[in-house]
């Protein structure tokens, strides 16, 4: 890269702006550079709601997990009445970080000086606190943060004044309405570590044109259809491809009966929305999976792959033997997408690196990149 570039100048990008077939891809500093990132948590995991995995995870009262997104520690929890909350996990006498990994408990109580909180958020008690002058208890609770939900799935949302989860998603959930997602369970969580930008990662589970290749040896075998993608009406965009049988499964392999409820294009195919910027999910027949992304740095992402299920298939005397073939599916494909993504990711550190074109088969690849724009350097000039 030039060092005289103004990596936020719209004007760098004028050619990744132009329509799919003229454009270029995004220079490799978009995936490789601290202050791209830096402003792209700024001005988008800061400003959007970002997925964070399923309710089910906690489904009693105490029951709470952590996790750390975009460098920001939170703790979700399951309160006493049964509400879901998120909290800043930050202590609010001296900072410390009040919890860690999952469980199940009747207040939060800090590792460092005791100071404890109901699961509402209340400060509790406070050692040693009697001396100090104009000290108001009720002052201290846990920070919250925006949290909502649907169908079971849980977002946050770090700025107050953003819309609801609800604009946010648009028609997505009518489209998806008949996989009753509200009715499954989450099965399995698989957590990868990825040396790659977050965008690399989302860029290649939203074109099919690597599928011949990088899957060659397993679910490239699944005779497919690729419609070309619909117009969303929300943060989103959306594949779909008509087919017979799950795509879950590997080609030969038979699994569970179809989800009783669908109907329409879901009840003949399969999507593959991304809720941007970087949720994804694959909705087949008889079950659905997500992909989860936590971006760590310009290099680095966290990836968790959760396997969802109907719970009346989870609740099948046979569900434990079959849902191994499913594992299988997933165990084997997604880290070729892994893989593959970490070559990508090598070769766009080379200093020598140069934009590229897009194929028809990549629409979506171009629209994800000026979304990325949009909102990191503002509308094209
Ligand atoms: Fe938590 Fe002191 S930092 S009680």
């Amino acid at each position: 890269m030039g060092t005289a570039v103004d990596i936020f100048d719209p004007k760098a990008y004028a050619k990744v702006r132009l329509p799919a077939m003229e454009a270029e891809t995004l220079p490799a500093w978009c995936y490789t550079s601290q202050d791209f990132y830096d402003r792209e948590v700024d001005r988008i995991f800061m400003k959007v709601w970002n997925f964070i995995g399923r309710a089910d995870r906690i489904p009693n009262a105490g029951d709470y997990f952590t996790l750390e997104f975009v460098g920001v520690p939170i703790i979700v929890v399951r309160d006493a009445m049964g509400e879901l909350r998120a909290y800043s996990n930050s202590c609010r006498h001296r900072g410390t970080l009040l919890v860690e990994g999952e469980g199940t408990c009747k207040a939060f109580k800090c590792p460092y000086h005791s100071w404890v909180y109901s699961l509402e958020g209340r400060l509790l008690s406070a050692p040693e606190m009697h001396l100090t002058q104009n000290f108001d208890p009720s002052q201290y609770g846990l920070v919250p943060i925006r949290l909502e939900t649907w169908d079971g799935f849980l977002f946050v949302n770090f700025d107050p004044d953003s819309n609801s989860l609800k604009d946010y998603l648009g028609d997505l959930p009518v489209k998806l309405d008949s996989y009753d997602f509200s009715q499954m369970v989450c099965v399995r969580r698989k957590e990868y570590e990825l040396p790659c930008n977050w965008k690399v990662y989302v860029e290649n589970a939203m074109e099919a044109l690597h599928v011949p290749t990088v899957h060659r040896r397993t679910i490239q075998k699944q005779k497919r259809e690729i419609n070309p993608p619909e117009r969303p009406d929300g943060e989103y965009v959306i594949l779909y491809t008509k087919h017979e049988g799950s795509r879950a499964l590997l080609e030969g392999d038979t699994g569970f009966p179809r989800i009783e409820t669908l109907v329409g294009r879901p009840a003949e195919g399969s999507y593959y929305p991304l809720l941007y910027p970087s949720t994804m999910f694959g909705c087949t027949i008889d079950c659905m999976w997500y992909l989860e992304l936590r971006p760590q740095g310009p290099t680095r992402t966290t990836l968790i792959v959760g396997s969802c299920f109907p719970k009346k298939t989870a609740e099948r005397p046979d569900f434990k033997e079959v849902v191994t073939r499913y594992y299988k599916r997933w165990d084997l494909s997604i880290p070729e997408d892994n893989a593959i993504s970490e070559l990508q990711q090598r070769g766009l550190q080379s200093p020598w690196g140069a934009p590229g074109r897009f194929s028809h088969l990549e629409p979506l690849v171009h629209t994800i990149g000026n979304w990325v724009l949009d909102h990191v350097v503002g509308p094209p000039v």
